[in-house]
C-alpha cells in the first residue's frame, strides 16, 4: 500500500523540505466544508448513475458526517504527509469506511475538485461581503441623514472650494459602495459555475451527470470547457480586483477621517474604541483603525497583482502554480470582511463638530462662485463675472474679511475695474453669499441642497430594502 495517493510510481520519497514546500494543507484546510460538500454531491451523482453502489454512497455519507464532526470539534488530525485538504479528507474517509472511500475519487481529479472547492468557498465569502456592505450602507445613511443640512467646506486640491453638506459628502461614499456591491454581485455570477466533471483536464469516460451536481451544489451552470475549468482562476482575480476597489474607497474615506480628526482641522472626533494612545505622549489619541484600513489596502492590491502574475505565464491546463492562489485569496476576503465589519461600527461613532466645519467655510471664500453666478443672472457674461469676483476676493484678502462682511459700497468698489459689474450688485446679493443660500440653490438631482441629500438618502434606503 503506497504511503501517498500517487506514490506507487516513485522509487524514493520526497525530502521533508519538498514535502513542506509542496503541501498546502495548512492553508487549504479552510476549504474542508466545501470539499466535503463537493464530495457528497459527486458521490450522490456517482450512485444515481450506477457508477458506485448505493451502499458505497451510504458509507461515504456516514464517513463524511463523522469527519465533519471531527473538523468542527477541532479533533481532525491534519497531516502534512497527505499534502492537501483533499487527500487528508479522502484518506480519513478510507480509514473510516474502507473501499467506499477509495471509490469516491472515481471520475474526478483534484484539479476539478480544488477548482470547485475554491468557487464554493468564494461564493460564501461574496455573500458575506454583500451582507456586510449592506450593514455599512445602513449605518452610513443614518449618519448622512443626521447631517443632511450640516454645512462643511467642499474641497478641490484640498483648498476650500464650495459649501457642501456633510451628509452629501458621506453620500459620495455610499455611491462608491453601491458600485462595489454591484461588482461583487456581478463577479459572483462567474464564480458560480461548476468545474467538477472536468476531471484532470480532458473530462472523464464515466457516464457522469454534471448538471445534477451543479444543481446539488447551487451552481447556476457548468463550466463548458474542461481545460478552462481546471486551469483558469480569473474569477478569483476578479474578486481581488473588486476587493481592491472597495478597499481603495475605504482607504480614501479613512484618509479623510484621519485628516478631519487632526486638531488642525477638527471636523470630527472618532469614538475612543477605534483609537489608541501613545506609549510616550500622554495626550495622544491616534486614529489607528482608519490608518490600518489605508495600510491594508496595500496588501489587497498586492494580492491582486500576485494572482495576475500567477496566471499570466501558465500554459493550459492545470499547473501546480495554481496552489498559490489560495493564500492571497483568503487574505483578501479576510481583510475585506474585517474592514467592512469595523467600518460599519466605526462610522456610527463619528462625532461631528459642526462649529469647526462652519468656521472653515469662512476662511476660503466658499461662496465666491455664488457671487459670480449672481452677476451672470443679472446679465454679466460669466468670464467678466469671474474676473469681478476675483478682484473682490483680492480686496477681501487685503482687508482680511470674508465676502459677506463687505458693505454694498465696498463690494461695488472692489469690482469697479470690470465694466458693468458694480451696477449689477444690489442689496439682495447678501442672500446668495450665505452658506445656506449657496447650499439651497444646488437643488438638482445629485446636488448638495439638503432636500436633494434627503432625496438621495430616501432612494438609497428603498434600494436597500
Ligand atoms: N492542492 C492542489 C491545489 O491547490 C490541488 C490540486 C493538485 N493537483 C495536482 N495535480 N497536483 O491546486
Amino acid at each position: 500500500q503506497p504511503a501517498k495517493a500517487w506514490s506507487g510510481r516513485f522509487t524514493e520519497p520526497v525530502s521533508d523540505l519538498v514535502k513542506r514546500y509542496t503541501a498546502s494543507v495548512f492553508f487549504d484546510q479552510r476549504m474542508a466544508r466545501q470539499d466535503i460538500r463537493g464530495s457528497l454531491a459527486h458521490a450522490k451523482m456517482l450512485a444515481r448513475q450506477g457508477i458506485i453502489g448505493a451502499q458505497d454512497l451510504a458509507d461515504i455519507e456516514r464517513g463524511m458526517t463523522q469527519i465533519l464532526g471531527e473538523i468542527e470539534r477541532g479533533e481532525f488530525g491534519w497531516n502534512l504527509d497527505d499534502e492537501d485538504v483533499h487527500l487528508n479528507i479522502e484518506k480519513r474517509l478510507t480509514a473510516l469506511v474502507g473501499d467506499a472511500g477509495k471509490r469516491l475519487h472515481t471520475g474526478r481529479s483534484r484539479n476539478d475538485q480544488v477548482a470547485t472547492d475554491i468557487r464554493l468557498w468564494l461564493r460564501d465569502a461574496i455573500d458575506q461581503i454583500l451582507a456586510l456592505i449592506g450593514d455599512f450602507q445602513k449605518n452610513l445613511l443614518d449618519v448622512a441623514e443626521a447631517n443632511a443640512a450640516t454645512p462643511m467646506p467642499g474641497f478641490t486640491h484640498l483648498q476650500v472650494a464650495q459649501p457642501v453638506t456633510f451628509g452629501h459628502h458621506l453620500m459620495a461614499y455610499y455611491e462608491m459602495s453601491r458600485r462595489d456591491a454591484e461588482r461583487f454581485a456581478d463577479c459572483r455570477k462567474r464564480v458560480n459555475r461548476l468545474p467538477l466533471g472536468s476531471a484532470a483536464l480532458a473530462g472523464t469516460s464515466y457516464p457522469i451527470d454534471r448538471e445534477f451536481v451543479a444543481q446539488e451544489l447551487g451552481f447556476d451552470e457548468v463550466c463548458y470547457n474542461s481545460l478552462d475549468a481546471v486551469s483558469d482562476r480569473d474569477f478569483a482575480i476578479e474578486f481581488c480586483a473588486a476587493s481592491a476597489l472597495l478597499m481603495t474607497h475605504l482607504s480614501r474615506f479613512s484618509e479623510e477621517l484621519i485628516l478631519w480628526m487632526s486638531p488642525r482641522v477638527g471636523f470630527i472626533d472618532l469614538a475612543d474604541r477605534f483609537c489608541t494612545g501613545s506609549s510616550i505622549m500622554p495626550q495622544k489619541k491616534n486614529p489607528d483603525v482608519p490608518e490600518l484600513v489605508r495600510g491594508k489596502t496595500g496588501r489587497v492590491n498586492g494580492s491582486l497583482i500576485a494572482l495576475l502574475t500567477l496566471m499570466k505565464g501558465q500554459p493550459l491546463a492545470y499547473n501546480k502554480d495554481n496552489q498559490e492562489d489560495k493564500e492571497p485569496l483568503f487574505d483578501t476576503a479576510d481583510t475585506v470582511i474585517d474592514t467592512l465589519r469595523i467600518y460599519a461600527d466605526m462610522i456610527t461613532g463619528i462625532r461631528v463638530k459642526t462649529d469647526a466645519m462652519r468656521d472653515a467655510l469662512k476662511q476660503g471664500y466658499a461662496t465666491a462662485t455664488d457671487l459670480a453666478d449672481y452677476l451672470v443672472k443679472n446679465g454679466l457674461p460669466f468670464r467678466d463675472a469671474h474676473e469681478a469676483v476675483a478682484l473682490a476676493v483680492r480686496a477681501a484678502d487685503v482687508k482680511g474679511c470674508d465676502l459677506p462682511q463687505f458693505s454694498l459700497d465696498e463690494l461695488r468698489a472692489a469690482m469697479a475695474h470690470v465694466p458693468g459689474a458694480a451696477e449689477r450688485v444690489n442689496d439682495d446679493v447678501f442672500a446668495v453669499l450665505t452658506v445656506e443660500g449657496s447650499l439651497a440653490s444646488r437643488k438638482h438631482i445629485g446636488g448638495t441642497a439638503p432636500e436633494q441629500v434627503r432625496a438621495a438618502i430616501a432612494r438609497a434606503r428603498s434600494a436597500l430594502d
